[in-house]
């Protein structure tokens, strides 16, 4: 609705726009009539969220469209600008229906606040009517609700974790904060582990694990709810894995369009997504982390991290403009007569402050390794469950644990045979 519109625009940034959807594989055409409105559209179209679509812009406003379109057909979507009255607008859209396919959408931007206006386009059949001056996000999530089914569960959130170099703790940090996620906010969750060689989540979890991650990204576009609940172990009340047994016997390709496909399709129904990514670069790795709704990035306080980690910052924030950025760890704080880099500067040369900053601690995390158990199972008490526990408060939006299971935590077992009649 329009006022809904109005308030979006007001603080664009304001709301969780994490959870604004993917735009599915569309025509877009936009005919602005100002270079503002250019703008916003282009920046819209770079967005990762929009990275499936094809967007094509340019000036000259709704007659702009009338002419292009007599002479070849209308886009999935159209979205036409127009500085005009009232009565200009709704005349220049009549000329712009006799030569609009029925099944285009049209989203109108408008530079007045008018309800009047508004309902009669709403009832000649415009999609959504919005008011310049507008924000990227806006135009990104009007466009993506055009094509999302209302009834849906929520849409999950993809945490996507990685080390900045290889053995700073990132699989053990992610799989203790799913498992917390579970526990404590009772969020249904599930851990996907793409260290398909060398991944520990089976054995951190003491649990034997089958070959579901080489089924889904073996064939990604026949996921839906049904498979993926058959291809996961459970390792909780709500808490399941994704992921392989572990080992060197097979080649196997992994590929951006596969990992997506898989992660897409989980969004629908599970409402939290850990991912266990590698520490190796690849496209597919670079795919995984530009798309995840939140990178979280390990790092131990030394050089070779500082660097790695701030190179993935620096990419990620430069790539993903409408995102929140990276969240830093330091893990591995404080061990003994190790010259090490201080939080407050490495956050600073990084150029992302440090969310939390985990003690060294080999017995704690040694024990929760060899007992196939969690930190805070093998010692509530210690620094690093309780700098775990911080940080998950960071990423849950709380400190208060879930009380009694609410809808977004009903047993993902319980909801997918629903979903699955849809
Ligand atoms: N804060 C810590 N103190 C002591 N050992 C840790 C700590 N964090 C992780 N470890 C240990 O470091 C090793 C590597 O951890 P892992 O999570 O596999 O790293 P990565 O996924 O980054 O390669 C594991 O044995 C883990 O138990
Ligand atoms: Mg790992």
């Amino acid at each position: 609705m329009m006022t809904q519109t109005a308030q979006t625009n007001a603080a664009p940034l304001g709301g969780d726009q994490s959870l604004v959807a993917m735009v599915p594989r569309i025509n877009i055409h936009a005919f602005c009539d100002n270079q503002q409105t250019a703008e916003t559209m282009q920046m819209a179209a770079a967005d990762r969220r929009m990275a499936r679509a094809h967007t094509t812009i340019q000036l000259g406003g709704i007659m702009a469209a009338v002419q292009v379109f007599q002479a070849q057909s209308t886009p999935n979507v159209l979205l036409v600008e127009s500085h005009g009255s009232r009565d200009v607008i709704l005349s220049e859209l009549g000329a712009l229906a006799n030569v609009c396919q029925p099944d285009t959408k049209v989203i109108v931007i408008g530079h007045l606040n008018d309800v009047v206006l508004y309902r009669e386009l709403i009832r000649q059949g415009v999609s959504e009517y919005l008011v310049a001056p507008l924000h990227q996000m806006q135009v990104i999530e009007t466009i993506a609700s055009l094509f999302q089914n209302p009834k849906s569960a929520p849409l999950g959130k993809v945490l996507a974790f990685v080390g900045a170099k290889g053995g700073v703790g990132s699989s053990t940090i992610a799989h203790n904060t799913a498992w917390m996620m579970s526990k404590r906010y009772a969020t249904e969750t599930v851990i996907t582990d793409l260290d398909l060689a060398f991944g520990t989540a089976g054995l951190n979890f003491n649990q034997d694990v089958s070959n579901g991650i080489y089924d889904a990204l073996g064939q990604p576009d026949r996921l839906d709810a049904t498979l993926i609940e058959r291809l996961l172990t459970k390792l909780g009340d709500k808490l399941s894995l994704l992921s392989g047994p572990g080992g060197v016997d097979r080649d196997f390709n992994v590929e951006a369009h596969a990992v997506e496909t898989i992660l897409s399709a989980m969004r629908n129904s599970v409402p939290c997504i850990v991912v266990d990514v590698p520490n190796m670069w690849a496209p597919w790795i670079k795919y995984t982390l530009m798309h995840a709704d939140q990178v979280i990035i390990t790092a131990t306080p030394e050089l070779a991290s500082l660097r790695n980690a701030k190179n993935l910052c620096d990419m990620l924030k430069q790539a993903r403009p409408n995102d929140v950025p990276p969240k830093l760890i330091l893990n591995q704080v404080g061990v003994p007569k190790r010259p090490e880099i201080p939080a407050a500067d490495f956050g600073k040369a990084v150029g992302v402050d440090v969310s939390c900053v985990i003690p060294y601690d080999a017995q704690t995390f040694g024990t929760a390794q060899s007992n196939g158990q969690m930190i805070s199972e093998v010692s509530a008490k210690s620094k690093a469950a309780e700098a775990l526990n911080g940080f998950v408060q960071i990423l849950a939006g709380t400190d208060k644990p879930a009380k009694k299971a609410s809808k977004m935590s009903q047993s993902l077992f319980a909801k997918l045979p629903m979903l699955r009649k849809k």
